[in-house]
């Protein structure tokens, strides 16, 4: 699919990051989008900045549905039909996506079932949703979300990393699955898998309002004191630092998530959106994506080994974030 034109997008978690530049960008080549998303003010947002890009006729329509329950995402696959008044759709984004669940030993387990959830049941609830209105049409692409994480299960030594990495592994293996089956039973719908490294985005902020954590600001004695065991088994140097201070450097974390990465949001959805066009079914996403992929398959056996890592922090990529390149704390 060469152009997009005239064509019908779904796009899960539209309200912000990668979700929303996709919107755009297909909206600016004249393609309907129906954006789903648990936050309606920021898919009004999207919506807006949708309507200044797109040409006159483009409908850009928006649908409040979590993608990790069944019911809610068959109706929103019945208000797509019904509000773009057809039986088929040409592209469908399985972008919506949520980090959590870091240990299977220490950490809540709702918290692990709803990042599981969200990132592996979304994809697939969604894709059994729409994989007919896809069949439906004349020619169609399925393109999932998973993440370098859906090939290296880690964040760097000292930061536990499961239910995510679980769940990006299985889109991985689903949409490479998928790649036989549709190619035997409906050769004319496409599927890929997109595999970003660190995009500038809010997912850290994003991730803990759907896991209804308090914000930074709002964390009492209890949970700042889960935060800084937490750090502290990560091996960062929490002992000694107020609450205040505590508060502030988890602010700064997220900010420095989305401000401080390699790659815009905008940058990732066109190298997204080439890969489609190109009909590549894997789409590393980022320099930094590319050189993990490459690191992986030289040494598989060495991939969760802190000097790994080091590799890594010395190729300059992951810098510091999320532990990648820190020093593995001492094991008691
Ligand atoms: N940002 C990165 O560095 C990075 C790297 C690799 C993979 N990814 C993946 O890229 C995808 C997009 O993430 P992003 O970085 O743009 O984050 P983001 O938080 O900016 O966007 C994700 C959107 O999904 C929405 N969402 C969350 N849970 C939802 C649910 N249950 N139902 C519907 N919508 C929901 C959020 O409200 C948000 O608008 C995710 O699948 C993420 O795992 C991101």
């Amino acid at each position: 699919m060469e152009q997009f034109t005239g064509r019908i997008a779904v796009v899960t978690g539209g309200g912000t990051g990668m979700g929303r530049e996709l919107a755009k960008q297909l909206a600016a080549e004249g393609c309907h989008v129906a954006m789903c998303d648990v936050s309606a003010e920021h898919m009004e947002e999207t919506q807006a900045a949708c309507r200044q890009l797109a040409p006159p006729g483009t409908r850009v329509t928006t649908h409040l549905c979590d993608v990790s329950e069944e019911p809610q995402v068959l109706a929103f696959r019945d208000a797509v039909k019904q509000s773009h008044a057809t039986p088929c759709i040409h592209l469908l984004f399985n972008n919506a996506g949520i980090g959590g669940g870091g240990s299977m030993l220490t950490d809540d387990r709702a918290e692990w079932d709803k990042t599981f959830a969200v990132c592996w049941e979304g994809v697939y609830y969604c894709t059994r949703a729409f994989l007919p209105l896809l069949v439906a049409a004349p020619e169609a692409h399925l393109v999932n979300t998973s993440s370098v994480n859906g090939f290296w299960a880690s964040l760097g030594p000292g930061t536990p990393h499961t239910a995510y990495s679980a769940a990006k592994f299985a889109v991985k293996g689903f949409s490479e699955a998928l790649i036989g089956d549709l190619r035997l039973n409906a050769p004319h719908v496409k599927v890929s898998v997109v595999m970003p490294g660190h995009v500038g985005t809010s997912i850290v902020i994003n991730s803990g309002i759907v896991l209804g954590r308090p914000s930074p600001k709002e964390m009492t004695g209890e949970d700042l004191q889960q935060v800084r065991e937490r750090l502290a088994r990560q091996g960062v140097p929490v002992e000694g630092a107020s609450d205040d201070q505590l508060r502030a450097g988890l602010e700064m974390m997220a900010i420095a998530f989305r401000d401080l990465a390699p790659l815009s949001a905008a940058a990732a959805a066109t190298q997204i959106l080439d890969g489609v066009r190109q009909e590549r079914w894997r789409i590393l996403v980022g320099e930094d994506a590319i050189a993990l992929d490459r690191l992986v398959r030289e040494a598989p056996e060495e991939a969760y080994e802190p000097s790994f890592s080091e590799r890594l922090r010395k190729l300059g990529f992951f810098g510091g974030l999320f532990g990648v390149g820190r020093p593995a704390p001492p094991a008691d």
